[in-house]
């Protein structure tokens, strides 16, 4: 990722109030509705990539996950996150990077990420990306992205729009789908966004 990208994500989020920004969802409730059907311990090793000021980790926390890890290549949105979470940021591991050059020191259980990945556009990133969750993730991978009727930009940025087939052959080194869905996402703006979300298995398990 360029600098002047890292840098348009710190201002983003040093600028921007949440309901300023297309992507905010007061329940996450696509990811929600893909962790809960895993049936997963609260000792699981959940990660969300690309998490953002995202209330997910709120929601996890509350209902009793230990093991959390945000990743974003904003610090700012970060520390929007911790500041939100006061005391509770402290069971929070928080990792400001870039994913397509992350390096992991532990596996994750669970590997979250809502409208992440549709930001890489090269197939190098895409390789990167797929490469590290096969090596780092140990059982489920959940990714939505904007579907093929969905935008065609987010942020200003150009984004790559997925259908469930193409998600699905994407991931499919490593990966066996579960399912997909399609959601709408209503956006602070009153539009809609057309996503797909699919969850994946670790093959061979
Ligand atoms: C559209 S927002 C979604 C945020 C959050 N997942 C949510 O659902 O509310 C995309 C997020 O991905 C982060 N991001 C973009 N490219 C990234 C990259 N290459 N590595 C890590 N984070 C990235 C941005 O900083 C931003 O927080």
């Amino acid at each position: 990722m360029s600098d002047e990208t890292k840098d348009h994500w710190e201002n983003v989020y040093r600028h921007k109030q949440a309901n300023e920004v297309s992507w905010t969802q007061d329940v996450p409730q696509p990811s929600l509705h893909f962790i809960h059907s895993l049936n997963i311990p609260a000792s699981a090793a959940i990660i969300d990539i690309g998490a953002g000021d995202s209330k997910l980790v709120d929601f996890l926390l509350d209902e009793g996950f230990q093991n959390i890890t945000l990743l974003d290549v904003s610090e700012q949105a970060l520390e929007k996150v911790r500041k939100r979470l006061g005391d509770k940021a402290e069971r929070v591991k928080f990792v400001v990077a870039d994913i397509t050059e992350f390096t992991p020191v532990e596996k994750y259980d669970v590997w979250h990420d809502r409208a992440t990945f549709h930001f890489l556009t090269t197939v190098e990133q895409v390789q990167q990306y797929v490469s590290i969750a096969r090596q780092w993730v140990k059982e489920y991978l959940i990714v939505g992205t904007f579907s093929e009727k969905g935008p065609k930009k987010c942020s200003g940025l150009d984004i790559k729009q997925y259908s469930e087939k193409e998600l699905e052959n994407v991931f499919s080194a490593g990966f066996s789908k579960i399912r997909c869905i399609e959601q709408e996402h209503l956006t602070p703006f009153n539009t809609l966004q057309h996503f797909v979300f699919c969850g994946f298995r670790k093959s061979g398990l």
